[in-house]
């Protein structure tokens, strides 16, 4: 299908029952499928919205057009859980249905108030005649049966100093005031800043101004601004697009990054940082736009989209694209934000298998034949070695994803996809690599579902997270080392 600008924004009247049915069903069968994280029921997915505790539930909707794996017309698609791994299928939950949100209910977030709803705050994408757009910020209630109700008027019309890039609020409740963090590109330099609004009632909003963070140019846009509290200290989330590779570096083409600040006052916003610049929040290829809130059972949870904007994926052919990533819990120990896999995960795990070194024939010592498409595989690399790993292999070895380890002086880790199948994003490399401490153990915590794999490195001081496209008859998992792999392992099979 061709996907002219009419047929993205049509409206969704406009797409027959029949088409939206195979879709689910193509998606549904797809060899690269997800099984134990979130993927779109059909078409396309991009950033987690409202991710929230309302109502002894968990929630989260993501963006989604549920007629093709493009950017068409945007809607939130629900989920919730009650243990952020198992999720159930809401359905649509907001429509572009009005004139404010005529070209797409883009990202926004998610609070419980005290009379018992949930209240959503977005972006309406609204374009006129001419192709001009105008960012609406908007509000929308939410009943505890999932009935949605959405306000009349705009909460927040775009100040005149910034540009029509102007979205994704973040509302918060902090000292008994509720605020709003929004990305938004400066009018006149065109430079990406967060603005932050107050309110006391969530009708009226008072503008504050931009927030200052940081001394340095945040690139052209910030998109998805997000303020959570880890350990008590403030972390700010964003996306800078466009950022200087000189201030932070990084490979995909756009960074999501973090910055711990010392301290934040909202009021008057200033966060003071307490890092010199900001870091990739995932050094793996795919993860944007991620969402973290503050839970009433004390955590810190983060969600991620994982895909990127102005990117093709392989399953674009099957007509879906993208998933979020797993839930992790954000701890901050030691000035540093780590990120952990959330309890419940290990309801997934089945029969577990210690893996033992002797297996080696040449160079080579083969873990697993037949690993399966979804797994868990926990690993302590001892110090001083150095090898590959390969996951999702074939036999031969020749196919499949790679982390080349060293855990010696030099201590580096290297997640490679350039032969795990179907190419991806080429244009930005094929590795990721992270240092690791030299001369110490390395532990990874490898989660695998069908085309999207995420290492936990050294107990969540990193994460790499990767789509790739294997073929999934492809199960071998090996050392490929000069001398014997000496480490300790334990192999899950997960529940789908
Ligand atoms: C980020 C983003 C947001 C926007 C949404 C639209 O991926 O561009 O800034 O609200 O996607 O789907």
């Amino acid at each position: 299908m061709k996907w002219t600008t009419e047929k993205r924004y049509q409206n969704y009247d406009n797409w027959d029952a029949a088409t939206l049915l195979q879709l689910q069903a193509q998606a549904a069968n797809s060899p690269y499928q997800m099984h134990y994280h979130i993927r779109p029921q059909s078409g396309l997915l991009n950033d987690p919205n409202g991710f929230s505790y309302y109502n002894g539930e968990f929630h989260v909707f993501y963006q989604n057009f549920p007629f093709g794996p493009v950017h068409g017309l945007k809607s939130w698609f629900h989920m919730t859980s009650p243990d952020l791994v198992h999720w159930e299928n809401k359905g649509l939950a907001l429509i572009p249905d009005t004139v404010y949100d005529s070209h797409g209910a883009y990202s926004g977030s998610a609070l419980p108030l005290p009379s018992g709803d949930l209240f959503l705050m977005y972006t309406g994408n609204h374009r006129d005649a001419d192709w001009i757009r105008t960012p609406y910020q908007l509000g929308a209630l939410m009943d505890s049966k999932g009935n949605v109700t959405k306000l009349d008027h705009p909460l927040i019309m775009p100040p005149d100093y910034v540009s029509e890039h102007f979205r994704d609020p973040q509302v918060i409740r902090y000292n008994d005031t509720y605020y709003a963090l929004l990305g938004a590109q400066d009018q006149e330099t065109k430079t990406g800043h967060i603005v932050v609004y107050k309110s006391r009632d969530l009708k009226q909003w008072q503008d504050l101004g931009y927030l200052d963070f940081t001394e340095q140019e945040m690139g052209y846009m910030i998109e998805c601004p997000n303020l959570v509290f880890v350990n008590d200290q403030p972390v700010l989330i964003f996306c800078p697009q466009g950022l200087d590779k000189n201030i932070a570096s990084y490979d995909n083409i756009y960074p999501n990054m973090y910055l711990i600040g010392e301290d934040i006052r909202l009021n008057g916003p200033k966060m003071t940082p307490a890092q010199p610049q900001p870091l990739n929040l995932d050094d793996g290829f795919d993860v944007y736009a991620s969402q973290a809130f503050n839970a009433p059972d004390g955590k810190a949870y983060l969600i991620s989209w994982v895909g990127l904007p102005d990117t093709t994926y392989p399953t674009d052919s099957e007509g879906w694209a993208n998933c979020l990533s797993q839930v992790k819990e954000l701890e901050l120990r030691d000035g540093h934000l780590y990120q952990h896999p959330v309890v419940a995960m290990g309801s997934l795990r089945q029969q577990g298998t210690l893996l033992r070194p002797e297996r080696r024939v040449n160079d080579r010592q083969q873990l697993l034949d037949q690993s399966g498409n979804q797994y868990e595989l926990r690993l302590t690399l001892r110090k001083n070695q150095h090898g590959s790993l390969h996951l999702a292999a074939s036999a031969d070895l020749s196919q499949g994803l790679r982390l080349d380890f060293n855990t010696g002086a030099d201590a580096s880790l290297t997640l490679d996809r350039g032969q795990a199948g179907l190419a991806v994003a080429t244009d930005y490399g094929t590795t990721r690599t992270i240092t690791l401490p030299a001369h110490r153990d390395c532990q990874l915590d490898i989660f695998i579902d069908g085309s999207l794999c995420e290492v936990f490195v050294n107990d969540g001081h990193n994460v790499m997270t990767a789509r790739f496209f294997a073929d999934p008859s492809h199960q071998t998992v090996a050392f490929v080392a000069e001398q014997a792999i000496d480490f300790t392992g334990t192999y899950w099979p997960l529940k789908k």
